[in-house]
């Protein structure tokens, strides 16, 4: 990525460029407990290290890094370090990475906070393991059941709670965590933009307002199992065909509810053979729209076309709204920038329901995310970096 090269501040990026390289689509692949992840979080242990932070990890497996005793009433500033399949450099280590920097940064001006500090990395924000976003946050603010989520199972069969045995990790502590909720003052996350937003705005850096209502289904199409060359396409009962039907359905229920978006990531067919007429295929989607309600009717619609043999929620995550206090003080800290919607979920919408929180984005030039053409410009970093260090200088002053 080259991007430390000018600044000596954001070298952390550089740092990680080849940990969890994708050698199929390109970009990133880091995966909660996967090697990957362990290599990151000793990356992140020793960064904070050298800055003089505390590290540990709580009992929901994010990581912390204490300036000050831990808490109460920290501000607390960071994002995650997991990615989606082949994902960019950017969405979740730019956050991790900004809050390093700005702690830095404030060290080295003499700088003696009031409050205490901590950059927080949030486990499994993309939930590409275990297929819950934002588990980290969710477990520690209570928002999903300590018992389902040891459970829930990664594509190779291992179960959550045997994933945490391999690396150590005592998942039978998992849950909400009240002492860990009871530090945290603020919570501010910075993060690369995910859309257009901020080309089209011509500014380098926008405070969030809000996350669209959005969540995740499985759904599953049963038919018969059967020989590809012998069966009579008038005798088949093939599960394909009525999953291919509903990708299309999902689109087209989407496209009559303007703002939302609705995708189909995934397609798997069960036994996934070419020669063989699949017995069922399990297809993801994600849906999100502005209101719960308007998201809830997305689904409720695209249910009723697509007549799917189990149709199982996953994750929900209720539309946010920022608080306005700290967007105001934001705002203050760094001047009138512009106000976006985030279609993206984050860890910042988890916490908004049990603390103040808000975000920084920094503009995506490629206004691509989720993919390995995730870009931001190194002086567009550093305008973000600025206003995480200006707010957090005016809350801790
Ligand atoms: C997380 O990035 C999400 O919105 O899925
Ligand atoms: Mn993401
Ligand atoms: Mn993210």
């Amino acid at each position: 990525m080259g991007i430390a090269a000018a600044s000596g501040l954001l070298e952390g990026l550089d740092e990680i460029a080849d940990i969890g390289r994708d050698p199929q689509r390109g970009g990133y692949s880091r995966h909660l407990w996967q090697p990957a992840d362990m290599q990151l979080r000793e990356w992140f242990t020793a960064r904070a290290h050298a800055i003089g932070l505390d590290v540990e990890t709580d009992r929901n497996g994010n990581l912390w890094a204490w300036w000050g005793s831990p808490g109460p009433d920290a501000v607390v500033i960071g994002s995650h370090l997991d990615s989606v399949p082949g994902g960019g450099a950017f969405d979740g280590p730019l956050g991790v990475e900004s809050a390093l920097a700005v702690v830095r940064r404030l060290k080295a001006s003499g700088f003696t906070p009031h409050r205490p500090v901590a950059v927080i990395s949030f486990a499994e924000e993309e939930g590409s393991r275990f297929g819950v976003a934002c588990l980290g946050s969710q477990l520690m603010t209570g928002a999903v059941s300590p018992a389902q989520v040891r459970a829930l199972r990664d594509d190779d069969g291992v179960s959550f709670a045997d994933a945490a045995r391999r690396v150590g990790f005592d998942a039978d502590r998992i849950g909400r965590d009240d002492e860990a909720l009871s530090r945290i003052g603020v919570f501010i996350e910075l993060h690369v933009e995910q859309g257009r937003g901020l080309i089209e705005l011509g500014s380098p850096t926008a405070i969030a307002s809000r996350i669209l209502a959005h969540g995740r289904w499985t759904l599953t199409f049963r038919g018969q199992g059967n020989h590809a060359g012998a069966t009579l396409m008038s005798d088949r009962d093939d599960p394909m065909i009525a999953a291919a039907r509903a990708v299309l359905e999902v689109r087209q229920a989407a496209l009559e509810m303007p703002g939302s978006r609705a995708t189909v990531g995934r397609l798997v067919a069960v036994p996934g053979g070419s020669n063989v007429i699949a017995s069922s295929v399990a297809m993801t989607l994600d849906a999100r729209a502005d209101s719960d309600e308007q998201t809830r009717a997305l689904v409720a619609s695209i249910a009723e076309r697509v007549g799917a043999s189990e149709f199982v929620e996953n994750s929900w995550s209720p539309q946010v709204t920022f608080d306005e206090s700290l967007a105001r003080l934001l705002t203050r800290a760094i001047g009138e920038v512009p106000v976006l919607p985030s279609g993206a979920g984050h860890d910042a919408g988890i916490l908004s329901a049990v603390v103040p929180t808000a975000m920084v984005f920094v503009r995506n030039p490629a206004g691509i995310s989720h993919a390995p053409e995730e870009h931001a410009e190194l002086d567009d970093c550093l305008a973000g970096v600025d206003a995480l260090e200006s707010v957090v200088r005016s809350l801790v002053a």
